[in-house]
């Protein structure tokens, strides 16, 4: 069974990292960490209030017993070392504070910390940074990542699928971030399928 970190920050678009957990925790180990700033955002922007027992929590929500939380500041969890195996990492959705510290391998929270034993393990890292607009700053950090191969992936919606709504919306994004991974899903029709 694949493995993979799973982080979601404080940036808006909390639907997108739990759509992406709720497919992943499907057929995946998941090694989960929510920043503690993200916790109200997620409330805010599903009404999901995750911040108390939240693995036991978010099991219940994802109907699985696959997932494993961390808080951030827990930085003697399993994914903090390289010699716990990974298939990978994704932050979805990336604020451009947890950006910048992954740029900069400044490794502060458990977050930035795993992202950094993903790139020097040499293994996937994906972030999906959301802001609106990026500044110069923003898109340095992105560029210095996306040359040492991280996929930077920003939840960008299409309409050549025709979305019928939001949840399609997402839905399309969060397959996209999981195409990266080669994890099966049937999150929306494919182009010329
Ligand atoms: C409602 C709300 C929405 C936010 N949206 C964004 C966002 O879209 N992008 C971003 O970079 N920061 C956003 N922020 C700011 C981050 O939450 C803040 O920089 C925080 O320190 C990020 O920490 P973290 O990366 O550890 O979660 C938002 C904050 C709030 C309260």
């Amino acid at each position: 069974m694949k493995r993979f970190v799973l982080a979601i920050t404080g940036a808006s678009g909390s639907p997108f990292g739990i759509r992406v957990l709720e497919e992943l925790s499907k057929t995946a180990e998941v090694h989960l960490v929510i920043s503690s700033n993200s916790f109200s955002i997620i409330r805010d922007e599903t009404g999901l209030d995750w911040a108390e027992d939240t693995e036991n929590t978010v099991r219940k929500h994802c109907g699985s017993d696959r997932i494993f939380f961390y808080a951030d500041r827990h930085m003697e969890a399993p994914i903090a070392s390289g010699s716990f195996r990974t298939d990978g990492m994704m932050v979805v959705p990336c604020s451009m504070k947890t950006l910048s510290g992954i740029a900069a391998g400044y490794a502060a929270n458990l977050i930035e910390r795993a992202a950094d034993v993903t790139m020097k393990e040499r293994r996937s890292l994906l972030l999906s940074p959301r802001e609106m607009p990026f500044s110069a700053i923003h898109l340095e950090n992105m560029l210095k990542l996306a040359r040492i191969g991280v996929t930077i992936a920003p939840p960008v919606p299409a309409f050549y699928h025709k979305p019928a709504g939001l949840e399609e919306m997402v839905d399309f994004i969060a397959g996209k971030i999981l195409d990266t991974f080669g994890v099966e899903h049937t999150l929306f029709k494919r182009w010329g399928s």
